[in-house]
């Protein structure tokens, strides 16, 4: 029943119980770092799209380390830990740019697009006096270097010397999913940034949980995007780590509906759009599926809700805040209609999205009611409490266990039943 720490408990072997305390613990934050972002875990950079010329740079983060990706003078692509070698300033501090080497506010060092140091002002001092001693060897001084894959124009990194290979990382849905969006040149249409004062892993839950995203988001459920009464599923990783959520556009009836969420006040036939185009749903790929989200663990989001695309990339900060990147695109040959929808319909999601702001503010609540919750835990139960399978139905907290199992795995905690 101990986790291997004294106040953390995970008492049932099924992952249907989560402590608290793993939201706001900071030692448990700090093992986060170590274990999961820097341990054997593919965090997501960037898109290649954004760095498409030699010399063009983002920066971004694995975990809460900053991190440089930047596309070499050879058009290779590389990155690097955003920390000085020498005393260890910010490096970069721009968010995006374009630069032949970075050079260090501080004391000027210098080094290339690969990390490595190739200047250090008065190597040699100044009239025969100071300057390194002849042992320092710049060969041993570049920046933490960050191996590097891509999928389908998609740059992860990752810091851990014995991450298996992006692609079995990914495994076969994930890849199928890459490959489905990331079907044609794409576009960069622009970037949205939230800090949400809660643990990040509420916000990978709320990814993983499908159950609420009829319930919560009155919005969605009201005007048609979505609604629990759909027909919809998740699909799953071999680990259960990643996930795919999708649901079919139109596959409920209005009595389905209206049975569905009698006795709710979520669904409000009575109320209707001056102008509906903004849930207008244009079947471009042709799959009904006007929800069809996949989160990579530990830290993206693909999104595909309606017509919009983007990338959600999450930035702890704290054991009580992350940051949310938003990178939405679209594809370079959009028609004018499908553009125009997709630039529409962004109003549903960010930090202000009609949709999207209710998901930070879930993880808000529950972030300000659980530190008085002391040794407690929160129930997943809906879906069953059995294998960790895809799922067919919208109404499950499955795939939510599947991330829990796999935190546990890699942070080395031991879910046990209390018998
Ligand atoms: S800290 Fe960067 S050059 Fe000194
Ligand atoms: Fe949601």
């Amino acid at each position: 029943m101990n986790a291997g720490n004294g106040t953390l408990t995970w008492p049932a072997a099924d992952l249907s119980r989560v402590p608290y305390r793993v939201f706001f613990d900071p030692a448990v934050y700090e093992r986060e770092q170590a274990r999961v972002f820097r341990g054997p875990t593919w965090c997501y950079l960037a898109l290649e799209a954004e760095i498409p010329d030699p010399g063009d740079y983002r920066t971004t983060c694995i975990g809460d380390t900053s991190v440089v990706v930047n596309r070499g003078l050879d058009g290779r692509i590389h990155a690097f830990a955003n920390r000085c070698a020498h005393r260890g300033t910010t490096l970069v501090r721009h968010l995006s740019g374009n630069a032949r080497s970075h050079t260090c506010i501080y004391h000027h060092w210098n080094y290339d697009l690969e990390g490595n140091l190739q200047g250090v002002p008065f190597q040699r001092g100044a009239k025969g006096k100071g300057g390194m001693p002849a042992s320092f060897d710049k060969r041993a001084h570049g920046l933490f270097k960050v191996r590097v894959a891509a999928y389908r124009g998609v740059v992860f990194g990752t810091m851990h010397p014995a991450t298996e290979p992006l692609e079995d990382y990914l495994d076969r849905p994930m890849r199928a999913y890459l490959d489905e969006i990331f079907c044609k040149p794409i576009e960069i249409l622009g970037y949205m940034r939230q800090v949400i004062p809660a643990n990040w892993k509420l916000y990978f839950e709320n990814l993983h949980d499908p159950y609420h995203a009829g319930l919560l988001h009155q919005f969605q459920t009201t005007f048609g995007i979505f609604s629990n009464s759909q027909r919809g599923g998740s699909i799953m990783d071999k680990e259960r780590r990643h996930r795919i959520g999708y649901s079919i556009h139109g596959s409920a009836s209005e009595d389905e509906t209206k049975a569905g969420y009698a006795g709710t006040t979520v669904y409000n036939e009575a109320l209707t759009l001056e102008d509906p185009s903004i849930v207008a749903f244009i079947d471009e790929m042709g799959d009904g599926k006007a929800v069809n989200m996949m989160t990579v663990f530990p830290a993206v989001f693909f999104q595909r809700l309606t017509n919009t695309l983007a990338t959600r990339r999450i930035r702890p900060k704290s054991p009580t805040a992350f940051e949310l990147y938003w990178t939405f695109f679209g594809y370079t040959d959009d028609s004018p209609e499908v553009r125009r929808a997709r630039l529409r319909q962004v109003n549903l999601v960010g930090p202000g999205g009609l949709v999207s702001m209710e998901d930070g503010e879930a993880g808000v609540q529950v972030q300000r009611a659980m530190a008085g919750g002391g040794n407690t835990h929160s129930v997943l139960e809906m879906g069953g409490t059995g294998p960790i399978e895809d799922q067919d139905t919208i109404n499950t907290e499955v795939p939510i266990r599947g991330f829990w199992r796999h935190y546990c795995t890699l942070m080395g905690y031991r879910p046990e039943s209390t018998g």
